[in-house]
Parts: structure tokens; sequence; C-alpha cells
């Protein structure tokens, strides 16, 4: 095989209680790559669509994940990339992720496998260091594993994929303002007091347990985030109105989807899902800001190839 065209999906990180090492992957939003493999080493970013990113490979961080996995082949081989985004920069459901994860995940089919998924969260996670400043895995991971993802540790990288019951959906309001992870990440603070510790923790044991029993309401009981939520949901415009709203029609529970300014929420069934994508945007269409709605069921396979 000497090219491979694939779907890149877009992620929810963090899902409220798990800062960092929780991640979801949803199914009809994300960008397209077209990889060549060519006979000289290297890699070239040859093509890019929907949004104004550098061509230089250093820059650009599907260029800075493509090289790391390169660093560790001796065959003498080349990579040409092409990326059609979908997915706006600082969107808070994984643009710089969907690239990263994309482009390597498509370079270790043209090789024939060489790599283990989690080879390819480590090498991901490269760019994500170069976008925010920190190497977090909560995005890339859903993108490449699917489904839900967790990183039980980063050093050494442990990353398990969670059960998630088939009734699951997820909506997903992106307001079309930027707000980039590094500034979200600036305004949080280094210390976490052990009351919020305690009520974190008994969250995300909850909603793993709901996760793997299909248990709706515990699900729901355990989407509460005690300690980032309070510090960023300032920086998204009606955030505190979009998350009242959604509640009273019917979501499990909602918070801010990975850094923002996208507002998550999870359902059950997609009647429901719809229903609170309309809540969103009642919400939104009394402010200027345009925006975009996503409902999705959970994307079990994670990157898929088109050709
Ligand atoms: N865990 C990361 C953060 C996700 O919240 O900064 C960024 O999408």
């Amino acid at each position: 095989m000497k090219e491979i065209k694939i779907f890149t999906p877009a992620t929810v990180a963090n899902i409220s209680c798990g800062f960092d090492i929780l991640g979801l992957c949803l199914d009809n939003v994300g960008d397209e790559m077209i990889l060549r493999k060519v006979s000289t080493r290297g890699i070239k970013i040859t093509n890019i669509t929907g949004q104004d990113l550098p061509f230089d490979i250093n820059k650009n961080v599907a260029g800075v994940s493509a090289l790391a996995l390169l660093e560790n082949i001796d065959e003498n081989v080349g990579f040409e990339i092409e990326i059609h985004k979908n997915i706006k920069p600082g969107s808070g459901i994984g643009s710089s992720a969907a690239s990263s994860a994309g482009v390597v995940f498509a370079m270790n089919e043209l090789l024939g496998k060489p790599f283990s998924s989690l080879e390819l969260i480590s090498f991901a996670m490269q760019g994500e260091k170069l976008a925010s400043g920190t190497a977090h895995a909560d995005n890339v991971a859903p993108a490449l594993l699917g489904g839900f993802t967790l990183i039980r540790s980063y050093e050494p990288l442990d990353v398990l994929k969670i059960n998630s019951p088939e009734d699951l959906y997820a909506t997903v309001i992106h307001p079309q303002i930027e707000l980039k992870t590094s500034d979200a990440r600036s305004v949080l603070k280094e210390q976490v007091s052990l009351t919020n510790m305690v009520k974190q923790m008994g969250n995300l044991g909850g909603l793993i347990s709901g996760l793997y029993t299909s248990d709706y309401q515990l699900i729901g009981r355990s989407l509460h985030d005690e300690i980032i939520e309070p510090t960023r949901s300032v920086l998204i415009p009606k955030f505190n109105q979009v998350k009242k709203a959604v509640i009273t029609k019917g979501a499990l529970g909602a918070g801010i989807s990975g850094s923002g300014p996208s507002i998550f929420a999870l359902c059950k069934g997609e009647e429901s899902a719809q229903k609170v994508g309309k809540a969103m945007a009642e919400v939104y269409h009394k402010t200027l800001i345009d925006f975009e709605i996503h409902v999705s069921k959970i994307n079990q396979k994670g990157i898929k190839i088109i050709q």
C-alpha cells in the first residue's frame, strides 16, 4: 500500500471528573487526511485545506507527530501528508489531536503496522505538546482507540479502553470562538484541596462504574468537576445557562469539552441527545455568537480508513 485516506475524529477530553485522563471519541465530526509513502526519507506536508495552518513540519502538530514516529524506523522511507481540516483549532473537540493521531495511524498502516496503539499514542502526544505546551493524551487516545479511554498513568504510559453503554450519546455545542488550550491551562491552579480531591475521585470511580454497568443515572450523578470547571467556565459565554438548560431537558450531565469553548452533554438515546442539542441552540440563539451542534453516538472504532 502506497497511499491511504482516513477519517480522523473529533474527541471530548476530561469528561468533567477526569482532567487529562478521560476522553471519548465522536462519530460524525472530524478531519480527513491522505498520506503517501515515498522512497526519500523525510516528512512533507503537501496540502492543507479548511484551515490556515503551517506547512513547516516543525510547527505543524501532524509534522511533529510524524517526525516522532519516523525517528523510530530504520527503513529508507518518507511520507507526504495532506490535511483536510473540518475541526477548527481552539474548539475544545480535539482539533490538534485529530491531526496528530491521524498522521501516526496512517503512517503505521502504510508501514505494515509495526507499532502498537500505545506507541502511536506516545508519538501523537508530541503533537499535543506542540499545540498546548503539555503532552496530554486524553484526546489522542480516544481518537486512536475509539470509545472511552482512561490514561491510568503518564509515566509509564498506561492507557485503558473503557466500556460504554450502547445507548450513550454525546451532544456538543461548539461556539465559533477560539480558546487556546495553552491559555485555558494557564488559568488553572497548581494546588487542589483535599475535600475537592475526595469529591473528584468519588465521581471518577462512579463514572467508570456507571460506564461498565450501563447505569445511566450513576453516569449522570458522576458528571461533576469540582476542580477545573469553576475556573475555566468563566471563559465560556453562557456556560452556566447551557448546562442548566440541558439538564432541564433530560441530559445525564454536562461540562466543558476539553479545554473549551465547546460544551458537551451525555444523554441516553438519540432522541434525548437531539432535544438537548435544541436546548443548547436556544441559549446561543440569544447571543451574537455563531455555533455548531454535534449529536453523536460514541465512536467505538476511532480513526477509520476511507480508502
Ligand atoms: N486535558 C486537556 C485540557 C484537554 O483540559 O487542557 C485539552 O483538549
